[in-house]
């Protein structure tokens, strides 16, 4: 370890209160020790632990778990870094993040992989793992995987690599997630027909070689219905939603411009509906923000690139559902246990075992979504003006205070890599 628990000593102690645990919101309590949650009960054994209790309208919930952000770095730190985006994450309740390879140089040979492992490892808040990229030849992916990377991530781009299926074969005996960027480059539709021959291109791929492969941002009701579909047919494939996709539809481009381009693109209503159920309904299988962010000025020129910064509302957008009782709490599972399992990392739920990460919600104030607030070094967001119910008033990360009321506890470099190899590098 690197010494942190110097600056944040791990303490014994429990937290009693309202807790979400296996679906609803209970009274009891939890004993925390050395950054894992030791006991959950109705009432601890009687110890001298200090005890941190929750107010009348808190509720404590996992730390959430996002499976598709980009934190940037190197060569794009102009538009996030990783202390920046961690920063973001941290006050926007997710405790954990999954980096993707897009970056400059992208995370497909070992040196961009360990300059990027080093940005990380200096500047994290929160824990985090690291996808690499489809590289040029299979044995780089194999000292890739000795590094503790999470996961492999296939853009379009990569459809016809020669050694993909070998990845993707290798990532599926290992337990290790592949996700997949669903847009086939051969379509001249670059929107729904592309998504959806990607769809049913790589679900039979799933089944014909019973690989695991993991569908991200799916944006469409034909895609929705197609996943469903290729679960029923015994595909092992699993898919995720973006807070975009499920509350926005493509009218805000006429008013956004720039801002709202995004890629997959916002859709219509009718698709818009539908991912908003699979979020709802508990059918998509995760929810991630897919955090992207550019400056903006790049945002609000002639060529905007694809892609905002999600990180500080996704939760809100979450609670705000739960709060307005159109949605159950289970849906808190999207973000946190159900994309931790998707990882393989022991967090994701108040159970003992888990990392003690843990969001303190005070469900009785709403506040008012302005990107200029933002921590992330992109501040504008689609969902500008938004009143969301619900602020997160604590945050703990392996037990250790991270932040309070818009305080941060941390230093860069407390965030622990997880990956292949569980977070020992
Ligand atoms: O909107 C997007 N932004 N979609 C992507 O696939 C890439 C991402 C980015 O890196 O900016
Ligand atoms: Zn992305």
């Amino acid at each position: 370890m690197t010494g942190q628990e110097e600056e944040c000593p791990y303490e014994t102690y429990k937290i009693t209160g309202k807790l979400y645990i296996s679906g609803e919101i209970r009274e009891a309590s939890l004993l925390i020790k050395e950054g894992k949650i030791a006991l959950l009960g109705k009432s601890l054994p009687d110890m001298s632990a200090p005890t941190l209790e929750l107010g009348r309208y808190e509720v404590a919930l996992p730390g959430m778990v996002d499976l598709h952000v980009h934190m940037r770095g190197l060569k794009l730190s102009h538009k996030e870094d990783w202390y920046s985006g961690t920063l973001s994450a941290l006050k926007g309740g997710v405790t954990f993040v999954a980096d993707m390879p897009n970056t400059v140089p992208p995370t497909v040979t070992i040196s961009a992989l360990e300059e990027k492992l080093e940005e990380a490892k200096l500047n994290a808040l929160v824990d985090y793992g690291v996808y690499f990229g489809v590289p040029g030849k299979l044995d780089i992916y194999l000292r890739a995987l000795n590094k503790g990377i999470i996961g492999l991530k296939i853009y379009p781009k990569d459809y016809r690599s020669p050694i993909l299926m070998k990845l993707i074969k290798i990532n599926s005996e290992r337990g290790l997630i592949t996700v997949l960027h669903a847009e086939d480059p051969e379509v001249e539709d670059k929107n729904r027909l592309a998504e959806v021959s990607a769809v049913k291109y790589f679900s039979k791929i799933s089944i014909n070689h019973g690989v695991r492969i993991h569908f991200t941002h799916i944006s469409s009701s034909e895609t929705v219905n197609l996943m469903l579909i290729s679960k029923l047919k015994g595909a092992k494939v699993t898919f995720d939603i973006t807070p975009h996709h499920a509350f926005l539809n493509e009218k805000l481009r006429e008013r956004l411009g720039g801002i709202a381009i995004v890629r997959p693109p916002l859709r219509d209503e009718e698709s818009r509906v539908a991912i908003y159920n699979s979020l709802r309904n508990l059918i998509a299988d995760a929810y991630a923000t897919d955090h992207a962010p550019h400056t903006l000025e790049e945002k609000t020129s002639e060529k905007p690139p694809p892609g905002f910064p999600g990180l500080e509302v996704s939760l809100g957008l979450l609670t705000t559902e739960v709060l307005e009782r159109k949605a159950s709490w289970r849906i808190i599972d999207l973000y946190s246990s159900r994309p931790a399992e998707l990882l393989n990392i022991p967090k994701g739920k108040l159970l003992p075992g888990f990392d003690a990460d843990i969001v303190v919600l005070d469900t009785k104030r709403r506040w008012k979504v302005k990107g200029e607030s933002f921590l992330s070094k992109a501040k504008y967001t689609p969902f500008e003006g938004w009143e969301l119910r619900g602020i997160i008033s604590k945050v703990f990360i392996r037990g250790v205070k991270a932040y309070e009321e818009g305080e941060i506890f941390v230093k860069r470099g407390f965030g622990k890599m997880y990956g292949g190899h569980f977070g020992e590098n």
